[in-house]
């Protein structure tokens, strides 16, 4: 083979490995708590689960499964039901938005405010070679956040029906999860 042609298929072969990861507008899949807690609930990774599953983000759902609920769904004028309605579900859930082909088998939109919504869909994150590797990690779909106060406010703001305020200090040390160090 001349050298040129030797080039032609080695810019070939490189333009098939670089394309479809620049191009990559697929987005990643919902895999739900049960499936980050495969690793996620052990102790000597912190057991991030049980705190969550402690928290009020795990019962962000159900809170909108309430007469109350329902009340201020009906007050805002809205003609359906709290948990049917986008205008509530956006900060109350994930997953109930995309496309069936995103939301695997164990997701669950009944966990409300849970691992994914604040890391993003995990599935091409999950796997262990991925996770131990945070640039990939990040590549593939994990969120992190420079600033934790910010995204919090994401939800905790006046938009909230229910709003009085946020203190973020004391609401971070109530849903701290720390991976143990070392
Ligand atoms: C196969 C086991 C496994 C699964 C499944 C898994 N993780 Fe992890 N994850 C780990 C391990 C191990 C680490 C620590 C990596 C390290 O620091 O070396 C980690 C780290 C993390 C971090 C910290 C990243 C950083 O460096 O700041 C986040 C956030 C995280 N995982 C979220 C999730 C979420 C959300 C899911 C579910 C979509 C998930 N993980 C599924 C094993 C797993
Ligand atoms: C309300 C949002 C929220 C939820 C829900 C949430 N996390 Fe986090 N998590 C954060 C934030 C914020 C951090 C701080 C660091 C960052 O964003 O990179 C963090 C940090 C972590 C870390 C890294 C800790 C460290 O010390 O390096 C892991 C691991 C993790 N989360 C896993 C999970 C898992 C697993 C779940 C579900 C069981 C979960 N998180 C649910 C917001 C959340
Ligand atoms: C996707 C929206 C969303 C994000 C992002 C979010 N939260 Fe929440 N949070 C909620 C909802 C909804 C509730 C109410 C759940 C309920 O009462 O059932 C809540 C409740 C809480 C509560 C319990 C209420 C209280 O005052 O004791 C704490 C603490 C909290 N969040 C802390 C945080 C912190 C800290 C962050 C950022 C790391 C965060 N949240 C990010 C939606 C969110
Ligand atoms: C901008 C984000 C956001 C929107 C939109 C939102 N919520 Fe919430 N909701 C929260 C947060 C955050 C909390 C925790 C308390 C607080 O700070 O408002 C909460 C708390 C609640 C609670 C109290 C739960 C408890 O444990 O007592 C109810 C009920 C509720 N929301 C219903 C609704 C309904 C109904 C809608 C739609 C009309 C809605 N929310 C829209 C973020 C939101």
């Amino acid at each position: 083979m001349s050298r040129n042609s030797l080039m032609l298929v080695v810019i070939i072969l490189a333009a098939y490995l670089i394309l479809p990861a620049n191009t990559n507008a697929q987005p990643f899949g919902y895999e739900g708590t049960q499936v980050c807690g495969m690793c996620h609930k052990i102790e000597k990774y912190g057991n991030q689960s049980k705190v969550w599953q402690e928290s009020k983000h795990s019962q962000a759902f159900k809170a909108l499964q309430t007469p109350a609920a329902d009340k201020i769904a009906t007050d805002k004028g809205l003609k359906t039901k709290a948990a049917e309605s986008k205008e509530c579900l956006r900060c109350h859930t994930s997953g109930y938005n995309v496309d069936k082909a995103l939301v695997g088998a164990k997701f669950k939109v009944e966990d409300g405010v849970q691992c994914e919504t604040c890391h993003g869909p995990g599935s091409a994150y999950k796997s262990m070679p991925v996770m131990k590797n945070k640039e990939d990690a990040v590549k593939k779909g994990l969120m992190v956040h420079a600033d934790v106060e910010k995204f919090c406010k994401t939800c905790h703001n006046s938009e909230s029906p229910s709003f009085k305020g946020f203190n973020f200090a004391e609401s971070w040390k109530k849903i701290a999860h720390p991976m143990p160090k070392g």
